[in-house]
């Protein structure tokens, strides 16, 4: 499987690719994501099989700009129009009436599509150089810690993609955030836009519907390590048996582990999120018995954090 670092060459070549029916990765400024060309359903079938994505699973539309988006959504209601141009481009998703043209197998039948305007300047020239949108999910196998660089994908899915551009590691380190606009704002999935932010322009959000399925890949069991995880605070818990286990928090670092990572010594929880995934990958690596994880507060992005710790500790029932 090609890695190549992106560059006008790569790009071009990538492309090139796509526009056969291929399946490229490519950086954005959330995650790695694994794309096709969003109206050709033969090759967005081939990033279900190559991630191992159940089909009810519905995928994201990336589009360079208006007139892109206009291919995509049937219509943009007024609160989408105010975070749109608040938030885009960037790591914002919005869920919004499909236009006919999106095939269904993008949209999981659904009548509704996922779409977002990345800033990654990587994900923006592949998108001209293309012309047309782009599907793509995070580009991990189903379930599995997202990749925030080249080497995660690569080491996820192996030779399946045609090609992996290397833009190396991600700025935000965690998904965009998914806003559905149905009358009133719902959010979704919690991800590098903070809630707060996004109340701020259209009030407070609804919370996603009750069924796990209105974001089908919002399942409990999700972002998960192959090493079991636990949210557990290590300070107030006893000292089982640290030896063969590593921790994590965002500041504290603690005794007795083989090994105690922080995610950001001054606290600061850009800085955390942006090495989440990554230091996820490293502590997993090391094959380890488990890997305890301190709660963090839920406000800002902590609240994106949490949400993929408790994910990931549900699928080993921790
Ligand atoms: O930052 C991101 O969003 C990255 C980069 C590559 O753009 N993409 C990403 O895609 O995280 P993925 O497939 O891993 O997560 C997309 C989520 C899934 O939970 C899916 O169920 C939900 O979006 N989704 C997609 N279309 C939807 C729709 N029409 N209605 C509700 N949820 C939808
Ligand atoms: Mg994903």
């Amino acid at each position: 499987m090609p890695v190549l670092p992106a560059d006008s060459g790569s790009v071009a070549r990538a492309a090139e690719l796509l526009r056969r029916g291929g399946v490229v990765a490519f950086p954005t400024e959330t995650v790695y994501g694994l794309g096709a060309l969003a109206f050709m359903p033969e090759a967005v079938a081939r990033i279900f099989e190559i991630k191992r994505r159940p089909h009810f699973d519905p995928l994201i539309v990336h589009v360079l700009d208006e007139t892109m988006l206009s291919r995509v959504v049937a219509s943009i209601p007024s609160a989408a129009r105010l975070l749109a141009d608040r938030f885009w481009p960037g790591p914002l998703t919005l869920v919004l009436p499909k236009s006919d043209e999106v095939p269904e197998l993008v949209t999981a039948g659904l009548s509704t599509v996922a779409v977002r305007m990345p800033s990654h300047p990587v994900a923006r020239a592949l998108l001209a150089a293309t012309g047309a949108p782009l599907a793509a999910p995070s580009a991990n196998l189903f379930g599995s810690l997202s990749p925030t660089r080249a080497e995660h994908v690569a080491a996820g899915i192996g030779d399946a993609a045609d090609l992996i551009l290397d833009g190396g590691p991600t700025e935000h380190g965690l998904e965009s955030t998914i806003v559905a606009i149905e009358g009133t704002a719902e959010l979704l999935r919690p991800g590098a836009i903070e809630i707060e932010a996004i109340e701020a322009i259209v009030g407070p959000l609804g919370a996603a519907g009750a069924s796990a399925y209105s974001a089908p890949g919002m399942l409990p069991h999700h972002y998960a390590p192959a090493t079991p995880l636990r949210l557990i605070d290590p300070v107030t818990v006893p000292m089982l048996d640290r030896s063969r286990a590593a921790a994590l928090a965002v500041r504290d670092q603690f005794e007795g582990y083989a090994v105690s990572r922080r995610l950001s010594a001054g606290g600061d929880l850009r800085e955390a999120a942006a090495r989440f995934f990554e230091t996820l990958h490293e502590l997993d690596a090391l094959a380890l018995e488990r890997i305890d994880v301190q709660p963090i507060a839920e406000s800002g992005l902590g609240q994106a954090m949490m949400d993929r710790l408790r994910r990931a500790a549900a699928t080993f029932g921790l």
